[in-house]
């Protein structure tokens, strides 16, 4: 299946956004569903309203506020950028609840850019790119492992990151289907090596009614460089996260505050001018 918006002849906050919010649609069945019960509604929705209804008081919101608030959230629809908002915004809050309960190694948002059933590749595995792919090499390699230590014989690495410009295949129209992407299964040993390139920073869609947040509120909007991944072994829980590089540009300041100390790559330059960096996973038993 693809996403790509055909008739946009570069990147755009629609065409990005859209696809995202397909990719969230189509992607509802991976994710279960909430099954929440009345009384969660009850105290859940009321507490927002009520977070909602402080800062209208304590700031004195005013009519017109409120209703350019209203006109923007309906533009933030009609365009399909919820998925991308709410990533950005509000999606590392849950992470860091949902992290309260979890072992193993840290994870951190999804983010908007997940595409399933990409092709299945042994490691050792190239991602793939285009034959004229911009950016530096990258050599990815460690191995999977349970709490105890003991190795997860072929572990599934999903991954993802964007291009040396900064975009994802899949949500970019001029990027090829499936490029930068693909599940890495390990060896027998756990074992992963990962070759691609360094993506660069990423910055969210400015010309959409995101962007225009951003902007009107003098934000920048920047996310460090980072691949992501989704790790899976039989009887685990699936890990969900990302990885940044030491010095990167908004390390430490993401506008989607998903980065973490434990995250954070030290690539080493080889004399060939590409980087390598070991970095092992562990895994918490289901
Ligand atoms: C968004 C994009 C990302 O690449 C990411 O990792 C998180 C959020 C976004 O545009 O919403
Ligand atoms: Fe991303």
């Amino acid at each position: 299946m693809s996403f790509v918006t055909t008739t946009q002849a570069g990147p755009t906050a629609a065409g990005a956004g859209a696809n995202a919010t397909e990719a969230f649609r189509a992607g509802t069945v991976r994710r279960g569903s909430a099954q929440t019960g009345r009384e969660r509604v009850d105290r859940v929705v009321r507490a927002v309203l009520a977070a909602v209804h402080g800062v209208i008081r304590d700031e004195e919101v005013t009519y017109p506020e409120f209703q350019a608030a209203k006109a923007w959230l309906m533009a933030l629809g009609d365009v399909g950028e919820w998925p991308l908002f709410l990533d950005v915004f509000v999606e590392h809050e849950v992470e860091k609840v949902a992290e309260k309960h979890q072992q193993g190694s840290k994870g951190t948002i999804e983010g908007p850019y997940y595409l399933p059933d990409q092709v299945r590749l042994s490691t050792p595995a190239t991602l793939p790119m285009r034959d004229d792919e911009k950016g530096e090499t990258l050599l990815l390699s460690g191995q999977v492992r349970d709490l105890d230590g003991s190795p997860l014989a072929g572990a599934e690495i999903d991954f993802w990151q964007a291009d040396a410009d900064g975009y994802y295949s899949g949500f970019a129209p001029h990027l090829p289907d499936g490029n930068l992407r693909g599940l890495i299964v390990a060896d027998e040993e756990g074992r992963f090596a990962i070759t691609t390139i360094l993506p660069a920073p990423y910055q969210i869609p400015t010309d959409g009614p995101t962007g225009a947040l951003v902007s009107a509120a003098g934000w920048h909007p920047w996310r460090p460089a980072h691949l992501h991944l989704m790790v899976r072994a039989d009887g685990h829980r699936q890990l969900t996260t990302q990885l940044y590089f030491d010095g990167g540009q908004w390390l430490d300041s993401d506008v989607a505050q998903a980065t973490k100390d434990e995250l954070v790559l030290h690539p080493e330059r080889q004399p060939d001018g590409s980087s390598h960096v070991l970095h092992d996973f562990t895994l918490e038993p289901t």
